[in-house]
């Protein structure tokens, strides 16, 4: 088994995988991979080099050349920057995970990108968020989550978030969204969005994010991992 551990938090956008693993992430002082963010650099990249999406030879070599980083700001909030560039606005829009969630899809891009979330294993452990965090990137991880909510409650945290920024979207238009984006990432034949076989499912529908949370924290006790 790999000495250094990995807690893995895949599902849907929305499912409050973010929230989930960035807490887990403060908690236990391990380090964090949001997985989401580098294809959604992937598809910003592209835009900025004039690389149409669908060209999947050229959005390969993006992907293989991507110069991305992280940082903190003084907030806490997570920058992230493309050749130097803050795109961290950008890269969270509507159209930026139509972006991400299209060069996804393509097995290539996919290919490129895995070591580099492999890189971020690194002690004392890392908490990676995605969609097959616990399938394909880290199958050996010690523990795995699939955090999952319906599309319309989803679809109403997303408007909530969007309307917080002071950023207009309707509703039916965020639940075709999130419904069409749940097709396209549960449909491809290369990772697609389904839990590990060893993965502990939580439907966060009904449940306060503070609950799943300590449910979450539960297992890591149970497993020795805090
Ligand atoms: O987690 P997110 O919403 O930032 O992810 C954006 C898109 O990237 C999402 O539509 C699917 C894709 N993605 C993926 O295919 N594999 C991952 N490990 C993470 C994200």
């Amino acid at each position: 088994m790999h000495e250094i551990p990995v807690i893995t938090v895949d599902g849907p956008s929305g499912a409050g995988k973010g929230t989930i693993s960035h807490m887990l992430a403060d908690t236990l002082g391990w380090h964090f991979l949001d997985s989401g963010a580098l294809y959604r650099v992937t598809g910003q990249a592209c835009l900025m080099e004039g690389v149409s999406w669908d060209d999947h030879p050229a959005v390969t070599e993006v992907a293989r050349h991507l110069d991305v980083s992280f940082s903190a700001a003084e907030d806490g909030e997570i920058l992230v920057a493309c050749k130097g560039i803050d795109v961290s606005r950008e890269i969270r829009t509507e159209e930026g995970g139509r972006g991400a969630s299209t060069v996804a899809a393509i097995p290539s891009v996919r290919e490129a990108l895995l070591q580099r979330q492999r890189e971020f294993r690194r002690a004392p452990g890392l908490v990676a968020d995605g969609r097959d965090m616990g399938t394909v990137v880290f199958p050996d991880a010690p523990l795995k989550f699939f955090l999952t909510a319906s599309a319309g409650e989803r679809a109403r945290r997303r408007h909530k978030q969007l309307i917080a920024k002071g950023e207009s979207v309707s509703l039916p238009r965020l639940l075709e969204d999130i419904e069409e984006r749940d097709a396209r990432d549960s449909s491809r034949k290369v990772s697609p969005l389904v839990p590990a076989e060893d993965a502990i499912v939580i439907d966060s529908t009904t449940t306060p994010i503070p609950d799943v949370f300590q449910q979450v924290m539960q297992r890591v006790k149970e497993k020795g991992l805090n």
